[in-house]
């Protein structure tokens, strides 16, 4: 079960972004969505979705999937109540691409991206590009940092001396480093340690873009939102793996 407390400590720090961009989103509790054999679950799938559903053997792997259309289509509902239209979600195809990358079939240019970590599943939709990570804190081996993590980010991290505070800017850093290859589109391609999450604004090829990130009781969430209009996918060849 997700905390109350975490629950409004996402919201309130989630929503504060809404202000400067068109992010919509949608925290979900995955325990919620447990009963998977339920009709009433699912009527908010489409007939695509409920074929795709069929070819899952790992129960886990399907709850997951439902909980991230779940998100994305009530972030997209929110998003179409603030223009004043509403819109049946049963009639909304989200997808998963060629890079496996999630998008709306009806809505080409609204960016999708979808984050789960047992019981969080979060969605997001934007305007603008954008990604998302969240991570249930765990121990992040010496081993992980020395292969994901930047030179400026192992420095960082090596200046920490409680041992508490540096795995959970390790976290911090390796949700970041999710957050940006989910915008990117790049997902495991993502050259990890080429990409340097340290400063709070980053350049890509002609992509702007701010991160953002917030720690819970148990977890940590980072989003990369696109700033300005980065009108090109080219130019970000150093960060492919
Ligand atoms: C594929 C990857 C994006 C999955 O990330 P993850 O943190 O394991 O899992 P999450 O739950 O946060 O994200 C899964 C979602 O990512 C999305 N996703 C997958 N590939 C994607 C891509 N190429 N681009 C954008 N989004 C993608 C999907 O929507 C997926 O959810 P869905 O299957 O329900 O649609 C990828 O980065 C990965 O496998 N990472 C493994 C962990 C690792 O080694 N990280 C190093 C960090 S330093």
């Amino acid at each position: 079960m997700i905390l109350k407390e975490t629950k409004y400590l996402f919201e309130r720090n989630v929503e504060r972004l809404k202000k400067n961009s068109s992010l919509n989103y949608a925290l979900v509790d995955m325990n919620e969505k447990m009963e998977v054999n339920n009709d009433e679950h699912l009527s908010f799938l489409s007939k695509k979705e409920i074929e795709y559903l069929k070819a899952f053997k790992i129960y886990k792997k399907k709850i997951q999937w439902i909980c991230g259309r779940y998100a994305v289509k009530k972030a997209f509902f929110k998003y179409k109540i603030s223009r004043k239209s509403i819109v049946d979600l049963s009639c909304v195809d989200v997808l998963k691409g060629a890079d496996s990358a999630p998008y709306i079939l009806q809505y080409p240019n609204i960016n999708v991206s979808i984050t789960h970590s047992f019981p969080y599943c979060v969605g997001v939709i934007s305007e603008s590009k954008v990604g998302v990570d969240i991570e249930k804190f765990f121990t992040v081996e010496d081993s992980l940092i020395d292969f994901f993590f930047s030179d400026r980010e192992k420095s960082l991290l090596s200046k920490i001396t409680d041992p508490h505070q540096r795995n959970v800017q390790a976290i911090k850093y390796w949700t970041r480093k999710e957050a940006v290859s989910k915008f990117l589109r790049l997902g495991m391609k993502m050259n990890f340690k080429e990409l340097d999450t340290v400063d709070n604004e980053l350049k890509i090829g002609n992509y702007k873009i701010s991160l953002f990130s917030f720690e819970f009781s148990d977890c940590c969430l980072s989003l990369a939102i696109q700033i300005g209009d980065g009108s090109s996918d080219s130019i970000w060849g150093r960060f492919l793996n």
